[in-house]
């Protein structure tokens, strides 16, 4: 009997209910990541690094101190972040009741301090920064925004809570997700792709799948229920390319300031000079352009206060109020070229996997030494550096790898 009113009250509720009703429902079924797991997040192989975040989104400015983790699930994230930053403030929120009663009761267990606050709040309610407390530092929110049907409403809401200078790191999918192509494919066998509903036949199909596709997700078919509920089945996907999350974010004041793949990319078209063509596009359009290019399956995005283009170096009219950083993701071996007024200069960047070589005049090296020395450009570099139109393109193209960043002028010394 129970069992038939149950069933009766699935069938009401799939035709009412909305489509974020039923995506609450399915992480309070199956709360993300599972309790025995400690996910990829937790070993930090998920979240971008700390550094690049900071480098990237807050040039020039100290370490935070209030942090907001927003759809932290059962808490990985935020204890991710909790050890990279053992001294800040760190609010964690998820619309789940569930997943925040298992990320408590496992913050009690392990005794972690001091302790994260975890509360229960809906991202897409406009109330949400009176209820976190704003001004934060940094917001991360990871894997959230591709399941909820308005995302510029909770960009919006997460613009409220930021402190001035402050950034959002956002992780959210990409045109080239797997789930682009699986969930047609899976619905082409009859199979529902709405919800996690007949569980055995879902795995055995992706087992299919994952013996045709080598797409570096690893196994499909042996993954958590939460997962593929949440990754796989779920009653609403934006896998969107950069340009739509980008024109999105505008919508809401936001601009990219980086993403992880964008230095990759560029050192590869640069490589044979290519990048050539690219010019002047500042980076949020050089992401976005090479992301159509090369799409990626899950886009990692810093995003600070600013108009489209407001980022962009070298600093355009009007902008007088940014400066350039020096971003300290590189290492830089400066090399005399013997016989000549030139010099060779390596930079390495282990952690966005690019390594690139550049000849440059012994003035231009010497600039970039009093750079990164400084940590900021001062007026007279700026206008010293940008007097020839050679040296303007140099600047740009450090700006999409990563070695430098457009901050604002009044921001804090840099502290090393
Ligand atoms: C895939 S999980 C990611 C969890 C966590 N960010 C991580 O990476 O480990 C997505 C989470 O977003 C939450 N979520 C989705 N829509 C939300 C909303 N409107 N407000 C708050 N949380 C939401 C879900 O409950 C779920 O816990």
């Amino acid at each position: 009997m129970r069992g038939i009113v149950d069933e009766a009250d699935r069938i009401v509720d799939r035709s009412l209910v909305t489509s974020a009703e039923r995506t609450k429902r399915s992480y309070e079924l199956h709360p993300y990541p599972p309790a025995k797991s400690e996910g990829p997040s937790d070993r930090g192989g998920s979240l971008p690094p700390l550094k690049w975040m900071q480098a990237v989104g807050r040039p020039g400015h100290g370490e935070p101190r209030r942090v907001l983790v927003a759809g932290c699930g059962t808490g990985v994230e935020a204890r991710v972040m909790r050890r990279r930053l053992p001294r800040a403030e760190i609010v964690a929120v998820d619309f789940s009741p569930r997943s925040i009663a298992w990320a408590k009761r496992f913050q009690r267990t392990a005794g972690t301090a001091p302790p994260i606050s975890f509360q229960v709040a809906d991202l897409t309610d406009r109330k949400l920064a009176s209820t976190v407390g704003g001004e934060f530092d940094l917001i991360t929110c990871h894997g959230v925004l591709s399941y909820i049907p308005q995302p510029e409403a909770v960009l919006k809401n997460l613009a409220a809570c930021l402190r001035a200078g402050g950034a959002l790191y956002l992780g959210v999918n990409g045109e080239a997700h797997p789930a682009t192509r699986l969930r047609p494919w899976l619905a082409s066998f009859g199979l529902a792709v709405d919800e996690m509903r007949h569980e055995r036949r879902l795995r055995q199909l992706l087992g299919l799948w994952d013996a045709l596709n080598d797409d570096g997700d690893g196994e499909l078919a042996t993954m958590s229920a939460s997962y593929l509920g949440g990754d796989v089945c779920g009653p609403h996907f934006n896998n969107w390319a950069l340009a739509e999350w980008r024109s999105r974010a505008h919508q809401a004041g936001w601009e990219v300031a980086g993403t992880d793949v964008l230095p990759l990319a560029l050192q590869l078209a640069a490589e044979r000079g290519n990048q050539a063509s690219l010019f002047p596009a500042g980076v949020g359009s050089l992401a976005a352009r090479l992301d159509q290019a090369r799409p990626a399956g899950f886009h990692r995005i810093m995003l600070r206060r600013a108009k489209a283009g407001e980022l962009d170096v070298p600093p355009g009219g009007g902008q007088a109020a940014r400066r350039v950083y020096w971003t300290g993701l590189y290492s830089v071996e400066l090399r005399r070229v013997s016989g000549r007024q030139t010099v060779k200069a390596v930079f390495r960047c282990p952690s966005l996997h690019v390594h690139f070589e550049q000849i440059l005049a012994a003035s231009r090296a010497r600039a970039l030494g009093v750079l990164r020395e400084t940590g900021m450009a001062s007026a007279h570099w700026t206008a010293e550096w940008n007097r020839t139109d050679a040296a303007r393109r140099l600047l740009w193209l450090w700006a999409g790898l990563g070695v430098v960043a457009v901050g604002e002028a009044a921001a804090p010394a840099v502290q090393r």
